[in-house]
């Protein structure tokens, strides 16, 4: 039996459309069987005006070959690309569950314990695709698919975009929990050498929303939430939820450092943190962060900067910090002039 028609009213040469399973900012996913490997896939079809800019198609094979290639438990596995009656389609791995976005929409607000199961899942996607020099750009709710097996998988990867991703954002004008509230700063100014970090940024932007069970930063518009993406302090999560440890808090403050020079050195950095606070351990490569940017001002201030209280318990650790480095360099000086003496 020839399968249903996708909603262009053609069919995918190999592929039997079975039923729509959602619809985004610009594609339409369906469920279909693939003939040839008797297997059950996603099938996402772009709009026809995708396909008239050549530019845009190279750049959407392109990515999806290089796609392909990544192969990880927490990523929504990449098939094939290709293109039938003038639509250019993404072929990849079904998942049978549901989105974060639909949890949150739904209203609820995760335990730190539930939220880091999930992050810390999805982090390991990023070192994986970040390794081989792969940024997604795009993490958010939405593109985070949790199964009925509870695993969650990272969708989306190594889809190209038509826009530029600050232009995506704000196509998403309107719509709860669109792309701005996750969105880089770096991404908003239209910077061309988006890195790793961006993706770090998008994922705190994330955690945070799981945990308080608001985005970061709302606002009217979506120029209003981009706005404080760029220039509002963050309210620490741990502010909001007091059931938080102040170790997420750090964590989250550093994956959502505006300046991304003061965001984790690397994603396996921050999987060593997200993994520490799992375990009710201090996240040791945030303190180092925080601590260094707190040399950095005292050094040119003579004063610690914003947050105070926070700030001074940190400037007392690094003090406790240098008087025991003290301390052990005496007594090395002390020893070697012993045995020197001897
Ligand atoms: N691999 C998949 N397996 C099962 N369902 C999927 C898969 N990929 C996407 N979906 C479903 O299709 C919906 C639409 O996905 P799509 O990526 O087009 O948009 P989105 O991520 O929801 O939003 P946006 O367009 O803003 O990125 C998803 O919300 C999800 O419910
Ligand atoms: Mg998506």
């Amino acid at each position: 039996m020839a399968g249903e028609k996708t909603t262009t009213g053609q069919q995918i040469p190999g592929y039997q459309i079975i039923s729509k399973l959602g619809a985004g900012a610009m594609a339409v996913v369906f469920k279909a069987k693939q003939v040839s490997l008797d297997r059950i896939v996603a099938v996402k079809i772009l709009p026809k005006k995708l396909s008239e800019s050549s530019e845009y198609v190279k750049m959407f094979y392109k990515e999806g070959k290089a796609a392909a290639k990544l192969n990880h438990p927490n990523i929504v596995q990449a098939y094939d690309v290709g293109e039938a009656h003038g639509y250019h389609y993404f072929v990849m791995e079904y998942v049978e569950g549901h989105t974060l976005f639909d949890e949150l929409d739904a209203g609820k607000v995760f335990t730190e314990k539930d939220a880091l199961e999930v992050i810390i899942q999805i982090a390991r996607a990023l070192e994986h695709s970040h390794a081989q020099g792969f940024v997604h750009r795009d993490v958010k709710p939405k593109n985070i698919m949790i199964t009925t097996a509870a695993q969650a998988k990272l969708a989306d990867m190594g889809l190209a975009r038509a826009t530029s991703d600050a232009e995506a954002a704000q196509q998403e004008a309107g719509k709860a929990y669109g792309t701005p509230y996750y969105i880089s700063p770096e991404q908003i100014r239209g910077e061309v050498d988006i890195d790793f970090r961006a993706d770090i940024y998008s994922l705190g932007a994330t955690l945070y929303h799981l945990v308080t069970g608001r985005p970061p930063f709302e606002g009217d518009t979506p120029a209003a939430v981009m706005h404080q993406h760029l220039k509002s302090p963050l309210i620490p999560p741990d502010h909001i939820n007091t059931k938080l440890t102040a170790g997420l808090g750090e964590v989250v403050e550093v994956m959502m450092a505006k300046d991304r020079i003061r965001r984790y050195a690397s994603t396996s950095d921050l999987l060593l943190d997200l993994e520490s606070i799992q375990k009710g351990e201090p996240p040791l490569q945030a303190r180092k962060q925080i601590d260094s940017e707190l040399l950095t001002e005292l050094a040119e201030t003579g004063e610690p900067a914003d947050d105070q209280a926070r700030i001074e318990e940190r400037a007392s650790r690094l003090r406790i910090i240098a008087v025991i480095l003290a301390a052990a360099l005496t007594v090395s000086v002390a020893v070697n002039i012993i045995l020197l003496l001897r």
